[in-house]
């Protein structure tokens, strides 16, 4: 019988996370079985657990459940701590682990897949929910010389900041931008979900910077779209996402599968 895992989330029904972990079972040889979990808003922990009684081995997490998960882990990732979030969970006997892949798979991605080294830049981070919180302590961890983390709401912002302050990060409102420049700065907010664009000045952008939206879709957003007429260099979250799926498989698997086909696969809207 094939190795069950799934993606628990609400809602689930878009995702391409089971294409994606088929084509990473198929390349490895590995016979996983990897579907969707529409758990109730109300119903994460019972769903989790159903899901572990009938032989479930891991589960990835996405919105709203990922504070829940972090909660229900009973032993955690330094990086799942940091980030106080949890993508990954793997059930063991007695215990269920819980990691957050998310930072990795953006760093992996912005560093390994576009070749852009993040030492020594000036990076801004918009948002600062959790997606911002994932993305954060794997920024932070590959040596920026600064991190300003940008939010509408100003107090979440510092909150977040604060307890990175001491690895030069530190928080902002949009109005406060006006004259800086960055080399890399990733929209973390849920803005582009619903087409809009944080209030964003112009001359934001250094030159040879790289503008990351950590949302995909078949357009560009309205932030990738802004970031191209201010000539940085534009990347969508799609990369992230095959990247995260990847170290989520490596935890489970142990093997370190091939992301390079897939994001092409996936780019060139073979999942869609
Ligand atoms: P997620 O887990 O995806 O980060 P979240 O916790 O709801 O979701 O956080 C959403 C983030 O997007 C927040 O930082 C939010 O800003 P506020 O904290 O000020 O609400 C940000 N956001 C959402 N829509 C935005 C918009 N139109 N412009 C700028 N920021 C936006």
């Amino acid at each position: 019988m094939s190795d069950k895992y799934a993606l628990i989330g609400n809602p689930v029904a878009h995702s391409f996370s089971p294409l994606i972990h088929a084509e990473f079972a198929r390349q490895t040889g590995h016979d996983i079985e990897y579907t969707r979990l529409l758990a109730p808003l109300d119903g994460f922990a019972a769903a989790v657990e159903q899901f572990r009684a009938q032989g479930g081995k891991g589960l990835n997490v996405t919105l709203p459940f990922k504070l829940d998960a972090y909660r229900l882990a009973t032993e955690k990732s330094a990086r799942a701590e940091q980030a106080q979030a949890v993508n990954t969970l793997k059930f063991e006997a007695g215990t269920v682990f819980g990691d957050n892949t998310d930072g990795a798979g953006l760093v992996r991605d912005i560093e390994v897949n576009l070749g852009f080294p993040i030492v020594a830049m000036r990076v801004l981070l918009m948002g600062a929910g959790g997606a911002a919180r994932g993305a954060l302590p794997a920024l932070l961890e590959k040596k920026p010389v600064t991190v300003v983390i940008a939010n509408r709401t100003v107090a979440k912002a510092r909150e977040l900041a604060r307890r990175f302050f001491h690895l030069g990060c530190s928080a902002c409102g949009y109005d406060e931008l006006a004259n800086r420049q960055f080399d890399l700065i990733v929209n973390a907010t849920s803005a582009s979900i619903a087409g809009e664009l944080p209030p964003l000045p112009p001359h934001l952008f250094a030159p040879r910077s790289l503008a990351y939206d950590m949302m995909y879709g078949k357009q560009p957003t309205p932030f990738l779209k802004f970031a191209r007429q201010q000539g940085a260099r534009t990347a969508d979250g799609s990369g992230m996402l095959v990247e995260q799926a990847a170290e989520s498989f490596f935890v489970w698997r142990g093997v370190r599968p091939d992301t390079a086909p897939v994001i092409a696969r996936l780019r060139a809207g073979e999942f869609l």
